[in-house]
């Protein structure tokens, strides 16, 4: 019995000891109860004042240590970035700058940091400088508030689908097609590279590979996501994405991650009235959810916008705009409008313009999509019934037959968020768009099924995950929103 009593003693002391989030103890509800806390130093002030921060929030503990009743060489290693467990009283600061603080009655060191070689000080970091030490950058007050931000709008995006009936759909991430005929996919191999086995002709054989064919990574999951749409009604995928186009800029990643609904029964209208209000859900989730996080990164943005030149500087803070977005309506305007009010622009009569506008049909550039959101309308765009030529062959070919129910949204600050469209149902347009397009019928077999057999009129739309976080946080590079960024020459870590 008293072995047994023993046992259960043990346990329970072992849970206690897990500790308490700082979280919890800063809403003062504590107060007057003897609490543990981990959590690595930020700070430690005239040998008294620990800057304790555990993740929960951006908010540190303060925890207070009266240096006499401890060990001198103990408080030598309470330094920037080690970790502690601290055991004491939460109780009402006299201090400023907090309401709560720890009397802490016993220090325990669980991992050392040496201060000669840990690379973040107490002091401002360059995003650049942070972006070589990405394992450690998660330890900063600004990655700390983007990773907890991310967390949030991953559950909101579950969360918008599942109320509204939508079904989550793992699609693959290998795959044998091209979904968007770019051709910018990374191969998939297990070929020996150095000696590949070749055809008659020369060729790799890829019939030796792995899945008896070429494969890669896949850049959408859109062509899956429409066969369970064509069956289940509404669906959604979340996966990462990879695209190997070279495009050095601040809002191209080579592994991203997309959010990509598709619906039976819905039409172009019904896609963008979707489009928007899912961004519009998001936004609203983050001002709820993500209140102090926000508060830091507006601080943040508003910092780095001081620096800048008075014509680069944003008309809103980081929350204003957020604000803006959720309480307007988007301006939808069609491909030909934008053309026109493009084309009479200022920039292009004064060709300040890199690529002149000069006729219909033009691809559009991203200055032209931010001289659109950010100088003519002042708010987010959704422009529609682009040129077909210029689109992906699965879009829906329009009446007039030279432009296909495309739809994109434009951002401030970030260009193209979204692009979708109403799909071609109809299976000998389609078929022909196959052919004209030059992609091989043979690998489009399962699709074009779908266009056999109870075709119905169906949308979708794909929304960049990290470039949607980016305007949440008003981060201005890419880079900076996920924790470990892969572009062209980039893959540490
Ligand atoms: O416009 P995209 O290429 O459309 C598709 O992939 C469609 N299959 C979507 C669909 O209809 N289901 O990409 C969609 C969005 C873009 O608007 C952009 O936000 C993001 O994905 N995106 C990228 N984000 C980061 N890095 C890149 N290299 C991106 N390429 C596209
Ligand atoms: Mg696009």
């Amino acid at each position: 019995m008293v072995f047994l009593r023993s046992i259960n003693w043990i346990s329970k002391t072992k849970r206690i000891m897990r500790g308490i989030k700082i979280k919890e103890l800063l809403k003062g509800e504590k107060v007057g109860e003897h609490v543990i806390v981990k959590g690595w130093v930020r700070t430690f002030r005239s040998n008294r004042f620990i800057a304790l921060n555990d993740g929960s929030t951006s908010g540190n503990l303060q925890a207070v240590v009266d240096f006499e009743k401890f060990d001198e060489a103990q408080l030598k290693r309470v330094t920037t970035g080690a970790s502690v467990a601290l055991e004491g009283t939460l109780i009402e600061s006299l201090g400023q700058g907090q309401d709560y603080e720890l009397a802490v009655e016993s220090l325990e060191i669980l991992g050392d940091s040496d201060p000669n070689e840990y690379p973040l000080q107490p002091k401002k970091h360059s995003l650049e400088f942070l972006r070589e030490i990405a394992h450690l950058r998660v330890r900063t007050n600004t990655f700390g508030a983007i990773y907890r931000v991310r967390h949030a709008m991953i559950y909101a995006v579950h969360k918008f689908f599942n109320d509204k009936g939508f079904y989550n759909v793992h699609t693959p991430i290998i795959t044998g097609s091209d979904a968007e005929g770019a051709g910018e996919m990374f191969r998939v191999t297990t070929l020996n590279i150095d000696n590949p086995p070749r055809t008659e002709d020369g060729k790799i054989d890829d019939s030796q590979d792995f899945f008896d064919r070429e494969t890669n990574l896949t850049v959408s999951g859109q062509l899956e996501g429409e066969t369970a749409a064509l069956a289940l009604g509404e669906i959604y995928t979340f996966g990462p994405t990879f695209r190997a186009e070279n495009s050095n800029t601040s809002r191209h990643l080579a592994e991203f991650w997309m959010i990509e609904p598709e619906m039976a029964f819905y039409d172009l209208q019904d896609n963008m009235d979707l489009a928007e209000e899912f961004v519009k859900y998001l936004v609203s989730y983050a001002l709820e959810n993500c209140k102090d996080d926000l508060e830091l990164l507006d601080k943040r943005a508003a910092d780095e916008d001081k620096t800048k030149p008075q014509n680069e500087r944003s008309e809103m803070g980081l929350i204003e705009r957020l604000e803006f977005v959720k309480n307007n309506d988007f301006e939808r305007v069609s491909y030909t409008e934008a053309i026109e009010i493009l084309k009479r622009s200022k920039p292009n009569q004064k060709k300040k313009f890199k690529y002149l506008i000069n006729e219909w049909g033009a691809d559009l550039q991203s200055e032209h999509e931010r001289f659109l959101v950010e100088k003519h309308f002042k708010k987010p765009v959704t422009l529609y019934n682009y040129p077909a030529n210029i689109k992906a062959f699965y879009m829906r070919l329009n009446e007039d037959e030279k432009t296909v129910a495309a739809m994109d949204v434009l951002f401030p600050g970030i260009g193209e968020i979204i692009g979708g469209s109403q799909r071609e149902e109809r299976y000998d347009v389609l078929k022909k768009k196959i052919t004209d397009m030059g992609i091989e019928e043979k690998d489009m077999w399962w699709y074009l099924d779908t266009r056999k057999f109870g075709t119905a009129p169906h949308s979708g739309f794909g929304l960049g995950f990290e470039r949607m976080i980016q305007f949440i946080t008003g981060m201005g590079n890419i880079r900076d929103v996920i924790p470990f960024p892969r572009t062209p020459g980039n893959a540490e870590f």
